[in-house]
């Protein structure tokens, strides 16, 4: 069957036919049924050169042949214990190798549960309520942090949910990004209420947008000096930016840190972890209580372990891939008047004439616009995240022969 007829039949079934909001593609999203490397092929047999790639998690690009018999392997011992396994174990002595910050970690089994965990342990070790959240950022879906999102809400003009009882986001006060004035202010009048600030170092579900000059360190001097905990969200950044993620890449030392994505190798799974004094507050250890019956499980975790043990070989290449690009890409871009951004393998087009420093900033841009180029694109071949307000990844996947493509395909459907 084709694309737009199994659309037809998953609208009747499932909310607008899909099972995650930015999927939902007018008129119809393509269905695909295979990948390799950095090509995705979708049921009629087309192929395009993906940069979504899963929303981030696929830094390898589609199944990675290492990956893939390591997962395969370690299904014919089982794939479910409810006990401990050596895998936690591994990846997390990983995991702190790499990302300076973390002392003691859990395993959750994705982003949202990662996010909603480090903010209830946060206010379980400083006993205050309120959380700070930056305006446009998205820590995934759950109650608290459903207030002025990127990501979905903002492609589909929903930036706050309904159904959230209002006293679940009573305490979650927002401010935008790279504005210290009003942080400075906020924290200085609340502080003795706030709990912690949650942020995106690198803002990657509004398109991408980049910290200024010295806006993290002074992030963490004014959350330091008013004894609020600071939290980064490094679902995407971690093990992409550096492998010490972004917090390594700035040279920031936050109290907590979120993974999830790459870390677990293209299959679900959340990490929150951070000072040790912080983590010893979690059940049963500390009265905060978190649990999963998933978390943990041994194919996230083994896919985990693999994909980190090759990207501490390959990912200055594919950081070299992405300097490639965006140095090639800003020049076109520039050209046509457009605002370029994008570090290490991340990069955004955004399609309007001004520079972009914030969730205001980038909600001036015409979304329909973008998604017309969106699907210019996809007829040279290219897949693209599907949103203005998505990030594009590049993978160790990619070639220069597809870099190159999409360049002259960029240059056309401009
Ligand atoms: C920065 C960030 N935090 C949290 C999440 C939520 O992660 P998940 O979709 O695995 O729940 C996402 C998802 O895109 C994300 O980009």
């Amino acid at each position: 069957m084709k694309s737009v007829e199994l659309y037809k039949i998953a609208k009747d079934l499932l909310p607008a036919g899909v099972s995650s909001p930015v999927r939902a593609i007018e008129p119809y999203p393509i269905y695909m049924k295979d990948s390799d490397g950095s090509k995705l092929i979708d049921v009629e047999g087309n192929e395009y050169i993906d940069y979504c790639l899963g929303f981030g998690p696929l830094i390898l690009g589609h199944k990675n042949p290492k990956i893939m018999n390591a997962v395969i392997e370690r299904l014919k011992q089982g794939w479910l214990y409810g006990t401990p396994i050596e895998e936690e174990i591994i990846l997390a002595k990983l995991i702190i190798k790499h990302i300076k910050s973390i002392e003691m970690l859990r395993y959750v089994n994705t982003g949202t549960e990662a996010t909603m965990s480090a903010i209830r342990v946060a206010r379980g070790f400083t006993s205050k309520d309120k959380i700070v959240k930056i305006e446009g950022s998205f820590h995934g879906a759950h109650d608290i942090v459903l207030v002025k999102t990127g990501s979905g809400g903002a492609t589909f003009g929903i930036p706050n949910s309904s159904g959230i009882p209002k006293d679940s986001v009573k305490n979650t006060i927002q401010v935008p990004f790279n504005d210290l004035d009003s942080l400075s202010y906020l924290l200085d009048k609340n502080k003795d209420e706030i709990a912690a600030v949650i942020l995106e170092p690198v803002l990657g579900n509004i398109g991408v947008i980049l910290p200024e000059k010295d806006y993290l360190k002074e992030v963490r001097r004014l959350t330091l000096e008013n004894d609020v905990l600071l939290i980064f969200d490094e679902i995407i950044t971690g093990f992409r930016l550096s492998l010490g993620g972004a917090q390594g890449y700035f040279g920031i030392k936050p109290d907590l840190t979120t993974l999830g994505k790459i870390v677990g190798g293209g299959f679900p799974i959340g990490v929150f972890g951070g000072r040790r004094e912080i983590m010893e507050n979690i059940s049963p250890l500390g009265p905060v209580y978190q649990a999963g019956t998933f978390s943990g499980n041994p194919i996230s975790l083994t896919a985990g372990i693999e994909t980190i043990k090759i990207l501490e070989d390959v990912l200055d290449e594919i950081n070299k891939k992405g300097d490639f690009m965006r140095r090639a890409l800003c020049e076109i871009v520039e050209d046509k008047n457009y605002f370029f951004s994008g570090i290490a393998s991340m990069f955004q087009v955004f399609l309007i004439e001004k520079r972009i420093k914030n969730y205001t900033d980038a909600m001036q841009c015409d979304k329909n616009k973008y998604m017309k180029f969106f699907r210019r694109m996809l007829d040279e071949g290219i897949y693209l995240s599907p949103s203005q307000f998505e990030t594009n990844f590049i993978s160790a996947a990619h070639s220069k022969d597809d870099l190159e493509k999409t360049l002259e395909a960029y240059k056309k459907c401009l």
